[in-house]
């Protein structure tokens, strides 16, 4: 029996969700290439996609369009906790407990039938970005922005954070963003729904479960940390420096490397850094890009590490007025749409998920009475 640790290259499910090809720097969903999707769809197109395995007709995505719209306002329950929450656990944490707590007033409560857990998984989707603006709103001690029913999916999220609608091409790269975040094969969140799924627990378990896969700094947590590096450096002429004391000291890049691409470019990365780019003109500020694109040069000439999808997406979701650490939590916003759809894959062809383990401890001990037992010798 060989060990894979990470288990790497192990074929965990079969999905139809989505595709990479690690050595080509290409990814699809639904086998629709990114770019494709990434230049012409929108975020709700691509949510239906992702759970229907085909792009929408005119009437299914207007359907999915105003559906959403009706599940964006959050229960009594889940707002009663908001300012505790605020107060107490970073947005992540406070993403994970919502979506949690949203079990308990959810319409369709534990019925586990596939048409119920599709309205589960709408739910859930358009819920995200509410929670996320609630808990903003109140810690900067700022009244509430009600949902806007008018406004599609991202470009809401961002009218209930700041209050104001968003300019058409902010909101346009944000959904852009939202795209490129919606799925990537049997990541380490997707693979823990599906574990938490294959048990058949709900809906709403398997998608904390998710969350707190996700916050972690090797996975979701690294767009935070990408743009608290960059924030460190302060200056392109300074990146060498950084860097190369960081790989010194034997510690991690974030943004950077990634287990399927290796020798080829994360396809997001490459749009992401040209909206990175397009933002900074627009604004002004092509600090954040220039610091950027220094470490990218340097980690690439001294370890040939290329960027993932949450370097570039940093300065982006900067750009467009994020705080740094919603930037983790509109990850999982966006990642929910693939998420909920590898959770109903799983249901609907289940079987339990539990790999084996290899026994490395000691064997054929003697066991002894506690009064007798001797420290060992070290
Ligand atoms: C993404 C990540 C977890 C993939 O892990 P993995 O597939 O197990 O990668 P490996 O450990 O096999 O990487 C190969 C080598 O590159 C090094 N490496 C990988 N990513 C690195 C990084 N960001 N900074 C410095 N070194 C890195 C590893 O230490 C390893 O070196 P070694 O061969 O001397 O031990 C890893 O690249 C990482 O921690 N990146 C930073 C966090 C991040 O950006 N996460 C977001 C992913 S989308």
């Amino acid at each position: 029996m060989s060990t894979l640790k990470g288990l790497e290259d192990v074929v965990a499910a079969q999905t139809a969700i989505s595709d990479i090809d690690g050595k080509l720097g290409k990814l699809w969903y639904a086998g629709y290439s990114i770019d494709d999707l990434a230049a012409n769809s929108s975020f709700e197109e691509v949510l239906f996609l992702v759970h229907h395995i085909q792009l929408p007709l005119q009437a299914e995505l207007e359907e999915l369009t105003e559906q959403m719209v009706n599940e964006r306002e959050a229960a009594d329950f889940v707002t009663g906790l908001m300012p505790t929450l605020a107060e107490q656990t970073s947005p992540m944490s406070m993403l994970r407990t919502s979506i949690s707590a949203a079990s308990a007033y959810d319409p369709d409560g534990w019925d586990q039938s596939p048409e119920a857990n599709y309205r589960k998984a709408i739910r859930v989707v358009s819920l995200m970005p509410t929670f996320i603006a609630y808990y903003d709103r109140h810690r900067r001690e700022l009244p509430i922005v009600e949902p806007n029913p008018k406004l599609p999916h991202g470009a809401n999220f961002l009218y209930m954070l700041s209050g104001e609608e968003p300019e058409q091409r902010v909101a346009e790269i944000f959904d852009t963003v939202f795209i490129l975040y919606a799925d990537h094969t049997m990541n380490a969140s997707t693979f823990t729904a599906r574990v938490v799924a294959s048990t058949l627990a709900d809906m709403h378990s398997a998608m904390t479960a998710a969350i707190a896969a996700l916050k972690g700094p090797l996975h979701g947590g690294a767009n935070e940390q990408a743009f608290r590096m960059l924030e460190e450096i302060g200056d392109p002429s300074r990146a060498e420096e950084y860097v190369t004391r960081l790989f010194e000291r034997k510690q991690l890049v974030m943004g950077f490397g990634h287990r399927v691409y290796r020798q080829v470019d994360d396809p997001r990365a490459t749009i992401l850094r040209g909206l990175a780019k397009e933002l900074g003109e627009t604004a002004g500020d092509m600090r954040w890009y220039e610091i950027s694109e220094a470490v990218e040069r340097v980690v690439r000439e001294q370890k040939g590490l290329r960027p993932n999808v949450d370097f570039y997406a940093a300065s982006v979701l900067h750009y467009l007025g994020l705080a740094t650490d919603l930037f983790t939590p509109m990850f999982a916003a966006a990642r929910a749409a693939g998420w909920t759809a590898h959770i109903r894959e799983q249901y609907a062809d289940n079987r339990i998920i539990r790999p084996d383990s290899e026994y490395i401890g000691p064997r054929d001990m003697t066991w002894v009475p506690v009064e007798e037992r001797q420290e060992e010798a070290s």
